[in-house]
């Protein structure tokens, strides 16, 4: 049977999953897949701000370092993920943030020289780069306008007050002017589709912003559209998600799949004992295929799509359950927990 690396490579396409280096370590199976069916890795948490400078001042490359030296073994491209984030940032950083003893000059300070720091670092070693992931506010959150930051009162947006609309050209410039070379992506969830009611109106907000960024020389090379579905709601099709793409590619930039997985309920959260409305086995699994199959021929279509990553590639160790619990949701990957091929999986290697 072939891999999916080989089979997207005959589209010119690059096949990735993230990667999570304990279970790499840990478990044989997970490594050999890894090894295997990949051209291109990110790390799931391991280049995240909270996880290379735990302690201010003093950064711990080991395990980033350790998954680019993998990579390189196996002739895969090495997506970064993430320089600028207002998640999984260290809790010294945090808690200055919250006690108001970092202010806003400060934070872009800081931010400046963490993406220097990390994009020299890793300089000649990764393909793209997402610089700025996560900016923008959803519709369900603030549904009359759609703004940079999150909630009133979040985190997310006292984030984003501190750092000013100017933090994004500022931080695409760092990113360059470290390593030449990297492709620059932003990078966004419900993103897929323009005009679908809801997200759409986030998919315009960041079409305008990467369109200003772009108009005004700042050096952005792409858009990650991070792919995480649900089989339960926000299902689009092949064209809508193509024109997104298609949009965004007119502009001169390049897009990229980063995240894909297709969630499901697992539980019926009114009454646990009760079945999953809706969703006999096979059902479900169906519906999971059918996203992955429309995110990917999106991709497929537009030929400045460079690569269709997955977030994970085996239910047994996906983030979905334990970051969806009300309602639970999961079984999202390709693989199931025992890696077992699902119907996604069947789906993906007919559309390659
Ligand atoms: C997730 C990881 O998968 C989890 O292990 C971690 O606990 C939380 O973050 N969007 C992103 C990713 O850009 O970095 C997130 O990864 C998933 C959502």
């Amino acid at each position: 049977e072939q891999t999916l690396r080989s089979l997207a490579a005959r589209h010119g396409l690059y096949f990735g999953t993230a990667v999570d280096p304990a279970a790499y370590a840990a478990d044989a199976t997970y490594k050999t897949m890894v090894d295997t069916q990949f051209s291109t890795v990110t790390a799931e948490n391991a280049m995240k701000w909270e996880s290379l400078e735990p302690t201010r001042g003093t950064y711990n490359w080991g395990p980033a370092d350790a998954l680019i030296d993998n990579a390189v073994r196996n002739r895969q491209l090495v997506r970064g993920h993430v320089l600028v984030w207002h998640s999984q940032v260290p809790g010294w950083l945090s808690a200055g943030i919250n006690d108001g003893s970092i202010d806003g000059p400060q934070l872009r300070a800081l931010l400046k020289q963490h993406i220097t720091a990390v994009v020299s670092h890793f300089k000649g070693r990764i393909w793209q780069w997402d610089v700025v992931n996560e900016a923008v506010s959803d519709p369900w959150e603030t549904p009359s306008a759609i703004h940079l930051g999150g909630n009133a009162g979040s985190f997310k947006q006292k984030w984003a007050d501190l750092l000013g609309p100017d933090y994004l050209a500022e931080a695409f410039r760092a990113a360059r002017a470290a390593d030449p070379k990297a492709l620059l992506f932003y990078n966004d969830y419900n993103i897929e589709a323009f005009g679908d009611g809801g997200a759409g109106d986030k998919t315009q907000f960041v079409y305008d912003l990467v369109k200003r960024l772009r108009a005004g020389g700042v050096p952005i090379d792409g858009v990650g559209s991070q792919g995480h579905l649900a089989t339960q709601y926000g299902n689009y099709d092949v064209f809508q998600v193509a024109d997104a793409l298609r949009r965004f590619t007119d502009l001169g930039l390049a897009v990229a799949l980063t995240e894909v997985d297709a969630r499901s309920l697992t539980q019926n959260a009114a009454d646990p004992t009760l079945p999953v409305p809706g969703a006999d086995v096979s059902a479900r699994d169906q519906a999971a295929a059918y996203n992955y199959h429309v995110l990917l021929q999106a991709c497929l279509m537009n030929r400045h799509c460079l690569s269709f990553t997955v977030w994970g590639f085996t239910d047994r160790y996906s983030w979905i359950p334990g970051w969806f619990k009300n309602p639970p949701e999961g079984l999202g990957c390709l693989w199931d927990a025992s890696y077992n091929p699902k119907k996604s999986l069947r789906t993906v290697q007919g559309d390659l």
